[in-house]
């Protein structure tokens, strides 16, 4: 007899991913400790390293990628990682931004969203969350972070929609301010992580469900965790050869992509990709 699989079985099998080339891509704001505006991004650059990114996964990895244009008034709407939490059965909790300036990119990706038939959740009011930067679906579970982007109370939302558990961790240093930031999962019950960006007892919440590969401090720097995992595939910002080697013996197949002019916003390969699921 056929069964319906649960959403557990369906919850961690990615697909898609969307991108936002960086044509309006810019630093005019500081709400991250990595923004300075002294130190904007050269953008001839970043579109070269974002095309690279792309042709990676596309060419190299064999992802497909599916494209949302940015908006003209939304420099920081190329980490569509913070669009919203896909779920599947083309569900999606669209994300609740904390600043201001990123609130602006709310209606742009409810719009593609919908246009792709999506059904959209929206957190209550005063509730922020900011999507895949924040929350994961790891093997039945919603592993998310809260503190400095997204609020505790999206978490029970969560819970409450899907019925599944969520594991909460807290974040405590404002350099990894979302949980892609430091905390990457390999598939399974694998994740690679950066101990120090957590309180001690998201710490040990995260020894006691995952096997761990810890990240150094001077590699969680140049945001090792912030990778694409598709299939055993990793794209990784470029100089992190510790956590490429740990990823090489475990069999994954790693790419390097330098991000030098994400970096300068606060992100890398993870946030400028969003994780869409097998219908
Ligand atoms: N400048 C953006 C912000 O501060 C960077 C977002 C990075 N995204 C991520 N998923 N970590 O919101």
């Amino acid at each position: 007899m056929q069964t319906t699989p649960t959403m557990e079985q369906r919850a961690t099998r990615v697909a898609e991913l969307l991108m936002c080339a960086p044509s309006a891509y810019d630093l005019v704001y500081e709400i991250n400790a990595w923004m300075h505006l002294s130190d904007r991004p050269d953008k001839q650059l970043a579109w070269k390293q974002w095309e690279q990114l792309y042709h990676t996964l596309t060419e190299q990895v064999g992802a497909p990628v599916r494209l949302i244009e940015q908006a003209s008034e939304a420099p920081d709407m190329v980490f569509t990682a913070n669009a919203g939490l896909p779920l599947p059965d083309k569900q999606l909790v669209l994300s609740r931004f904390r600043h201001p300036e990123r609130q602006v990119e709310e209606p742009y990706f409810d719009h593609w969203f919908r246009s792709q038939g999506y059904t959209i959740h929206l957190l209550p009011p005063d509730c922020a969350f900011e999507g895949e930067g924040d929350a994961f679906l790891i093997d039945g579970m919603i592993v998310a972070g809260y503190l400095k982007r997204t609020d505790i109370c999206a978490h029970r939302y969560l819970s409450q929609l899907t019925g599944l558990p969520v594991l909460s961790l807290e974040l405590v240093d404002d350099r990894w301010y979302h949980l892609d930031t430091c905390f990457l999962p390999l598939g399974g019950r694998l994740v690679a992580y950066y101990p120090e960006a957590f309180d001690w007892y998201a710490r040990r919440v995260i020894e006691q469900h995952f096997e761990t590969i810890p990240v150094s401090p001077e590699e969680a720097l140049k945001f090792a965790c912030n990778a694409i995992v598709f299939n055993t595939a990793v794209v990784m910002p470029a100089g992190c050869p510790i956590l490429r080697f740990h990823l090489e013996e475990r069999g994954y197949t790693v790419y390097e992509v330098p991000m030098s002019e994400f970096i300068k916003s606060g992100g890398a390969c993870k946030c400028l990709a969003l994780y869409l699921l097998q219908e």
